[in-house]
Order: structure tokens, then sequence, then C-alpha cells
């Protein structure tokens, strides 16, 4: 499936070919076990099937290695009956049966576990939809009208009781990962307006069981991407931002699996992810009699989106799927549906250039000669894109002043922009500028003209935090702006690159210019108007990309990932701490956009001093950067960063796009760290290992390669570090798999990495 997120913006009709998808599936079948189809690396996916019974009621979604089933019960209500690994084809469900009532104090509406439902009855549970209307009633109770079924996508129409008030569920399978993206579209055909207090796109119900563990990822400036853990006990537990934005307290994604057998690479793991850039929520619930439900969609803390007569409420797009793979499984599922189905150009994204950022060097210091300086240092080392940082725009000296002012400083830059474009176009890369489009310092002209732009409540403290506020991108007019000088920029410099900043988060998020009624629509139309900029932008300006970045990695979602092409990871650039950060980022997100820069030592952040080998093969996990000061560079750190930059872009592929295997996760202060990247064609595989210190003498683990096949042979190059001398020149996929591998680290920050690529035999050549 392709660019299952643009449609958000456009939605569009697959067409059905002459054969039904089961008679597909069964010829596919068929031939395979004749042997004339030979299951390759790259076959084609069997298409998503989605089939509905009319004697049962029940609907039946098979994509991948997943089987999703629903079905309308006795009450009309939608219930969900199964998610988890494939079933066979003939396997059938009854007709779905509401929960009996198991005490006067919990009713089938609360015990029955819902696709979707209204806050209605006595429910008691995390409900997907509450509305006010306007006579006072907050009863909403939805039964099944409808459906439709349209290739891999299907949608049910649902309707309350009496009321006016239509709730469309949609559905929309990846044959390729079996991921499943769920949505919900609510429509006011009533004669009045109704407020939507809470909205969710999904739940998810799982199977019934106690023994479940969930994973989800916390953190904060400095210190994003820690993945946490925890048994799923009778209660609830809500991950969410009230920020405003994604934020990096937590990340809307979450991993639950049954403790016990589980690993990083065996066991059933059911995941999800929202793709929505504002304050979001998902619960994650246990309740009375053992289920297990998720919800996800708009937070609902502050939440009111008054919706007009013949309005739509769209909700946030909420992904879910399934691996029987661990957690590593469920992690490149998830990354493969970024790169196929998410990313600006899916399924066929650009590999990330090797950039050079200026921010840690030059701070908020930059000119034409500085940057020029830096621009020649940086192309010597095969750098193929520079980026000037903060500080050019405006009377941008430090953090004060300048923000919302985008014109080009002229003490800076006399010429403008041009003679260092031109000169970094001289040197064979191409140019990228930082921004930070939604905000205001109120030292600038634009806060000064127009006061009331800030989202305030009138006569009420403008909290600001790094001495800047935000710009309410929900008005019309502060959209218009925002795009406008965006659109002038691009169209009067050459700039392949943006680099899209936002460095706070929401406070006091009144909107005095709309009625009161209105004013928490805020927290759907700001970020409505920042997806419509962004895809304005791109549409204009096709071959810019952009980077989100907020402070770190304060929003990163699978919402802003459908339109920009990476994202800053974490401002804490120290190479050991990037490691436990980096591992946490590639639970959700693929390092294909994972930017790590290599930079000073040592470090701001903690003081460490890393060689300068260590910190490239710590960047060379993910999208490489340099953010070093160049100037205070020796020859032999240039020779270095040459040999490893061409050594970089010979792997990046397998890196960007392969298969990530965590063999040793930094977790739990572990000692060693080791990644491994298979390539999507299984023709190389990267390992990069990681020693914090060696304690009383014991040898690095033995490292045990995964992902290869196991009858070809592979030859190995060494990137960096050392092999132990008996390590053969090339083995079998088995014998670096089940024999392994020794790297001789010892010491304090050791690391190594070698490549293995296929030279021969295996299934390919069979
Ligand atoms: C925060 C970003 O994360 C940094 O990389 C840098 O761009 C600064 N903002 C600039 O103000």
């Amino acid at each position: 499936m392709k660019k299952m997120h643009a449609e958000l913006f456009v939605s569009s009709r697959r067409r059905h070919s002459g054969f039904s998808l089961a008679q597909l599936c069964i010829l596919a079948l068929l031939l395979c076990l004749t042997g004339f189809i030979t299951p390759v690396a790259h076959a084609a996916p069997a298409p998503a099937s989605i089939r509905y019974d009319a004697a049962t009621r029940v609907f039946r979604i098979d994509a991948a290695g997943t089987t999703y089933v629903l079905g309308v019960n006795e009450h009309q209500q939608l219930q969900s009956l199964y998610w988890g690994p494939r079933l066979g084809a003939g396997d059938s469900f009854p007709q779905a049966k509401a929960m009996p009532e198991a005490a006067s104090f919990d009713l089938p509406v609360t015990t029955t576990p819902h696709e979707f439902v209204g806050w209605g009855g006595g429910l008691y549970v995390e409900p997907d939809l509450k509305i006010t209307f306007p006579d006072g009633n907050r009863d909403l109770a939805l039964k099944y009208v409808s459906h439709k079924i349209d290739g891999n996508k299907l949608d049910i129409v649902m309707k309350d009781i009496s009321r006016e008030v239509y709730v469309t569920l949609q559905y929309q399978a990846d044959a390729e990962t079996g991921i499943l993206r769920r949505s919900a579209e609510i429509e006011n055909r009533t004669d009045a307006p109704f407020t939507i207090e809470q909205a969710a796109a999904a739940t998810w119900n799982l199977p019934r069981g106690t023994d479940y563990r969930l994973r989800y990822l916390t953190g904060r400036w400095g210190a994003e991407w820690s993945v946490q853990q925890q048994p799923i006990h009778p209660g609830k537990t809500v991950l969410e931002s009230r920020r405003g934005t994604t934020g990096a307290q937590n990340n809307p994604w979450f991993a639950i699996d049954r403790e016990g057998g589980n690993d990083q690479e065996a066991g059933g793991v059911w995941f999800g992810a929202l793709g929505w850039s504002g304050s979001w929520q998902i619960s994650v619930e246990q309740d009375q009699l053992q289920q297990v439900r998720v919800t996800g969609g708009f937070n609902s803390f502050d939440f009111g989106y008054r919706l007009q007569k013949g309005e739509h409420l769209q909700t946030p797009y909420f992904y879910g799927g399934y691996s029987s793979h661990g957690i590593g499984g469920a992690s490149r599922l998830l990354h493969r549906f970024e790169i196929d189905s998410v990313l600006p150009h899916a399924p066929h994204p650009k590999l990330r250039p090797v950039l050079y950022n200026s921010w840690e060097a030059t701070g908020f210091n930059v000119n034409e000669s500085g940057q020029m300086e830096l621009a020649e240092k940086a192309a010597s080392i095969g750098v193929e894109r520079f980026v000037m940082d903060d500080g050019w725009f405006g009377q941008r000296k430090d953090d004060h002043a300048g923000l919302g002012d985008w014109y080009v400083n002229p003490q800076k830059f006399p010429h403008g922009l041009k003679p260092l474009i031109d000169k970094v176009h001289s040197l064979h890369m191409d140019f990228g500028l930082w921004v930070e489009p939604e905000m205001v310092n109120p030292d600038s002209d634009l806060y000064r003209k127009h006061p009331d732009w800030v989202l305030n409540f009138t006569g009420r403290p403008r909290t600001e935090a790094r001495n800047q506020l935000v710009l309410n991108l929900a008005r019309p007019d502060v959209r218009a702006y925002v795009f406008n000088f965006l659109d002038k920029l691009l169209n009067e410099n050459d700039i392949a690159f943006l680099k899209w900043d936002y460095n706070r988060n929401w406070s006091e998020p009144g909107w005095p210019a709309v009625a009161p009624e209105d004013q928490k629509k805020v927290y759907v139309d700001f970020i409505r108007n920042l997806y419509s900029i962004l895809a304005e932008l791109r549409a204009k300006h096709p071959s810019v990309e952009i980077e989100s970045c907020s402070g770190g990695a304060g929003r990163v979602d699978l919402g802003i990932l459908g339109l920009t092409d990476e994202v800053w990871t974490s401002d804490n650039t120290d190479a050991y701490d990037r490691l436990l950060i980096q591992n946490g980022f590639t639970y959700a997100y693929t390092p294909g956009v994972m930017m790590a820069w290599v930079t000073d030592s040592p470090t701001w952040v903690n003081q460490r001093t890393l060689s300068l080998e260590y910190r490239f093969l710590s960047s060379m996990q993910g999208s490489l950067g340099i953010g070093a000061n160049l100037s205070k560079w020796t020859p032999e750190d240039f020779a270095t960063a040459k040999k490893m930059v061409a050594q970089y872009k010979s792997i990046r592929e397998t890196v960007q796009r392969g298969s990530l295997y965590r063999l040793i996760t930094p977790e739990n202060n572990s000692e060693q760290s080791v990644t491994e990247s298979v390539s999507r064609d299984g023709s190389q595989a990267v390992t990069f290992a990681f020693l914090h210190s060696s304690r009383e003498g014991y040898p690095f683990p033995r490292i045990y390669l995964r992902g290869l096949d196991a009858d070809a042979t592979y030859r190995l190059s060494t990137l960096d570090g050392k092999l132990a001398p008996d390590t053969p020149a090339s083995a079998s996929g088995a014998y670096w798999m089940h024999r392994g591998v020794d790297a001789q680290l010892r010491g304090d920050f050791r690391a190594a990495a070698f490549t293995l690529e296929r030279v021969g035999g295996g299934t390919a050549e069979k």
C-alpha cells in the first residue's frame, strides 16, 4: 500500500481486479505449492482481504501475517472478535454476542469489547466518543447502519439510536505489514451544533488475558526515547500529551506482549501508534473482566470541538499491528510501513544525505564568511548537504529576539543568502536552512505589530519559554503569514532543505478572536493548519525536504512523518548517551529518519571524552550528520572523518532501509550495545558493537547475527575496531548466526563495526 497518510488530505478509491480476493489468494497459494512461484525476498505481498459474512454479520480482515475480526452483535453494536496471527482461510466466527450482565455494577455496555463506543448508558471504560448536545443531553448510543468494502478499505457507518449523529469507522489494511489504519469521522446531521468532548480514532481490544506487559516511550529534553515496561494490571495507564504538540514526555506509541516467553525476537506483540502532532491520548486499561483495551485519539483534557450542522470531524489515524517475532519484529514492521507507506515519496523516499549542521559549532553567531569556511571543510570530508541553523534572520543575536521576523539579517549577510548558497553549491552540496515558523519573540517586529496573534487568554499572563510565545496557527491570518514567508523564502533562495524547529510547548491556549464555545477548536485546527502548510509547501516546492525538530524529538509521530523527511532525535549528541536514545527511538521509528550528528568531544552534555571513531560509529546507526566545530579539527580528524563518511555511504542504504536487529540493547545499564541491519535484498549486513567499560577481564559477548540466509556465503570486512584473529574472511550465514563473531573490545568506550557481503549460495541461487 502506498502513502496511506496522504489520504488525510486527498481520498482516493481503489479499483477491484476481475478476480475476488479469495480467488487470488487461492491461486497464489496453489502456484506456490506447485512450485510455479518461489517465494523470494521481493515478492509482491498478497493483497489484503476484507470479507463480510452476511449470515453471521462478521467482518474479517486478513493482511500479511495478521487477521482482524469484528462483528455486529445482537444489539447492533460493533464488537471486536479477534486480533492476532493470521488464521486459517476456512476459520469462521459465529455472530458476535454482547457480554451478559456480570453484576448490576457492570453492565454489558461496559464489559463488551466494543470497536468504538459512545459514552452513554452505563459505560465506565474509556469512551471513543462523548458529545454534549445543546439541550443538555449527553447520552450517545451508536449502532451499526451500513458498511462498504473497497479493496483494502472498509467503512462502517454507525448512528446514534435517536439523534442524527453519524460515525464512520474507517479501516485500511496494509498488505505488506498487516498494519491496520483506523480512524473515525463524526458527522453532525442534527439541526443544531453540538460539542464533541472526547473523540478517539479507535479502540483496539486484545485477547482476554492477565499476563500482558506494556512497553511505551518516555523522555524529556536531552533525554528522549526511554523504553519503559510494566505489567498491565487492572486499572488504566494513560499515555498522553497535553502540550498542544506530540511531546517528548510520552510518544504516541505502545507495544504489548505477554510476560514470560517473549524477547526481542520471539513471541507475539500487539503494537500501535497515533498519527497526530497535537495533544493526544492513548489509554491502556484492563477492565473488571480482564479485558485489555487500548483507546487512542485526541486528548480529552480541555477538549471541546463544536461541530456545526453538516460538519464533520475526522479523528487522527490510529495504526495497529501484530508481530509474531517479538518486539524486534514489531519494530521492523513499523519501520517497513513508515518507509513504504507513510513518509513523503513512499514507497521510495530518498536516502538521507550526509549533512553538516552549524548549530553546535557557531550557535547564533552565524555570518557569511564563517559559514563559508565551515562549508569548505564539510565538503572536504564528503558532506552532501550544508545546513545553516538558527541566527541568520531578523535581529537574532541570541534567543531573546528575532523569531517571527523572517528577513535575512543584513549585518550577518550583507548580500543576502545567495553568496553562501552559491558557495555551498560550488562545493557540490545542497543548502539547508533552519526555521521556527510557529514561534515569535516578544522582541520582534511581528509581535509589536500583531500581539493578538499568539495563544493567549485575554488579560492573563503570557508565559514565555526560551523567551518566545506560540503563534496561534489556527488563525487564518497566522496560517497565511507563515505559509507566505516560507513560500517566499523558498521562491527567492535555492534551498533544498528546511529544518523546522519548535522550541516550546503551549501555555494559556486561548483563542480570543473566536466565540468562547469555539476556542477549544485550537487543539485541532492548529495542527490541521500545520499539516496543510507543510502539504502546500511540499506541493509548491516538491524538491524541498523538511526535518521535524522540536528542541530535539518533541514532535515525532506518524502524522508529522507523512509530511517531513527526517526528524531530529535529540539535542543530546553525546555519542554514548545516544546509544540508549537511538535504541528507544527505533522501537517505534525507522533509523532511516533518525538524524544523528557527530559532534565535539568532550561533549557539552556530560563532558565525556569519546574518540572520533566511536562518535562516528554511534551516528552511523542512523542518518549521519556532522555537527562538530570543524575549525578545531586536526588533519588526522579530517582523514578519519573522510574515511568514515565514505564507509557510511557504502552502508547507508542498509542502515536506512534494511531490517534492524537489536542484538544487545543498551537498556538496563548494559555495558554493551550491538545493532545489526540487513539490507532488503539480503546482500549486505552491517553490525555495530559498543562497549561502555570492561569488567574483571571478561571478553565482549559473542555476537550472533540474525536475518541472514543460512546457506549463503558472506564475506566479512571490518569497518573499524578489531575482531578476533580467528574470525574467518568468509563463511555461511549459518556460521555467522550460530557460531557468531567475537569483537575484541576492551577498555572504556570502545566500538567496532563490520559488514558481511553476500558472495554466493543460498536460497536466491537455488
Ligand atoms: C533546538 C534544536 O534542537 C537545535 O538543534 C537547534 O536547532 C536549536 N534549537 C536552535 O535554536
